[in-house]
């Protein structure tokens, strides 16, 4: 028995202390935000945070979170910067299928927590590890400027 603090609330879980927190979210808890990839840390369809900082569920065992904070898409409109990015993700319509759109939501909401004016090349590398097949990167870019209140720069 581990006891995970998901979303704010304390969890107690009959789970394997290895088990992926992905399945332990989705399985276990019945939280099916959190998309399943690539299971291999290569498509960020994933990502949570934990402690804030974005991880891939798909590679992070549930015992590496226990007392830490995990927050997942769930509940990430619940924080200043989740709000932004929400807002921002709606008024562009950035997805197109949204398979990869929690995970994109997840990494982009870190980086504006730890960056309030990211420029191009910060979003580019804060975003580099999210993937997605349908190409909605050019919105994904728009909307972190749009939610962090600066221009897109011209194009490189
Ligand atoms: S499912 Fe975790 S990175 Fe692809
Ligand atoms: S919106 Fe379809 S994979 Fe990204």
């Amino acid at each position: 028995m581990i006891t995970l603090n998901v979303n704010g609330k304390n969890r107690a879980l009959d789970v394997p202390a290895d088990m992926p927190l992905l399945w332990t979210l989705r399985d276990v808890l019945g939280m099916t935000g959190t998309k399943f990839g690539c299971g291999m840390g290569l498509c960020g369809a994933c990502t949570i945070h934990i402690d804030g900082q974005p991880a891939r569920s798909c590679l992070t065992p549930a015992s590496a979170a226990v007392a830490k904070k995990i927050t997942t898409i769930e509940a990430i409109g619940a924080t200043p910067a989740g709000k932004k990015i929400q807002a921002a993700w709606l008024a562009s319509d950035v997805p197109q299928c949204g398979y990869c759109q929690s995970g994109q939501i997840m990494s982009a909401c870190a980086l504006l927590a730890a960056n309030a004016k990211p420029s191009d090349s910060d979003i580019d590398a804060a975003m580099s590890g999210n993937i997605c097949r349908c190409g909605t990167y050019p919105r994904i870019r728009a909307a972190i400027h749009q939610a962090a209140g600066s221009a897109t720069e011209a194009a490189k």
